[in-house]
């Protein structure tokens, strides 16, 4: 078996949680990531048929049974993440009926994965139905995204539209929308059915007073969207209270939209 801390997923999400910690998203246990993973990339460095902790998923997750992934664990700190992988992090798998995971590698100190694991495996499952390419569902709590879910209208379509009208490439990046929850309890499954609700025509949602959920092929993907969203939400807080002088308008993005190509969200642009 090959050394796992020499794995590129687990090099690449140590660096991620890393990352986020480092811009201020991922306060103490703030924030989750989870990643699937293919057998054959998990078979190099553990044996997958390990025993191990076999706990209840509390949904029927079967439409990703067999599945590996790699998570963040409860209580966990992103700032440990890459110091302690192998207790912070772990590698588990879904079982063919989806009623339960095993825990195959990692949460050394018995630990378990993220209270909010409903959440992601929910959107697991509507972002594959979606995008067969689909990998990466990203949780965090970015200051600005937080605090304009305090001073903005929830409306989704306002929400995006602000957004979009923060920097010109954002509509490019999220082309989709943004879909927003307003505050709720979180890490049950009813934030997840929620959430998963929203997430089937988009790739990110905003947990008002929370933070934002962001999904992706691939682990930059997930945060390079979320990146995008945070820093549009930071222009607004710095210009909201200022005169406005010009903005992009509604015809400047139609015309980005077919200059790059784009899908914009039916019904969002007058
Ligand atoms: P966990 O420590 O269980 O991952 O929870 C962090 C969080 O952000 C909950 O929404
Ligand atoms: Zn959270």
């Amino acid at each position: 078996m090959k050394d796992i801390r020499t794995a590129p997923f687990l090099v690449e999400i140590c660096r991620t949680c890393d990352n986020m910690y480092r811009l201020g998203w991922d306060e103490r246990n703030g924030g989750n990531i989870s990643m699937l993973l293919d057998e054959s990339e998990v078979a190099e460095y553990i044996d997958v048929n390990a025993e191990g902790r076999v706990l209840e998923t509390k949904f029927d997750a079967a439409y990703i049974g067999g599945r590996y992934l790699i998570v963040t664990g409860t209580g966990q700190y992103f700032k440990n993440v890459s110091v302690s992988p192998e207790t912070c992090l772990g590698i588990i798998k879904i079982a063919e009926d989806g009623k339960s995971y095993k825990i195959l590698w990692g949460f050394e100190d018995g630990g378990r994965p993220t209270s909010e694991l409903p959440t992601h495996l929910m959107n697991h499952i509507v972002r594959l139905k979606a995008d067969k390419n689909h990998k990466v569902v990203t949780h965090t709590h970015p200051t600005n995204v937080i605090a304009m879910s305090f001073v903005h209208t929830l409306d989704e379509k306002e929400f995006t539209k602000t957004l979009w009208r923060m920097i010109t490439e954002c509509v490019v990046v999220f082309p989709d929308g943004i879909g927003v929850l307003p505050w709720m309890v979180c890490g049950n499954e009813e934030i997840g059915v929620a959430t998963a609700a929203k997430m089937d025509t988009r790739r990110c949602v905003v947990w008002a007073q929370h933070g934002i959920f962001g999904s992706g092929t691939s682990l930059d993907e997930a945060f390079g969207l979320i990146e995008t969203v945070e820093k549009a939400a930071q222009i607004y807080m710095m210009i909201k209270d200022s005169e406005i002088l010009q903005t992009i308008t509604d015809d400047n993005m139609k015309d980005i939209a077919k200059a790059f190509g784009l899908n914009v969200r039916e019904g969002y642009l007058d």
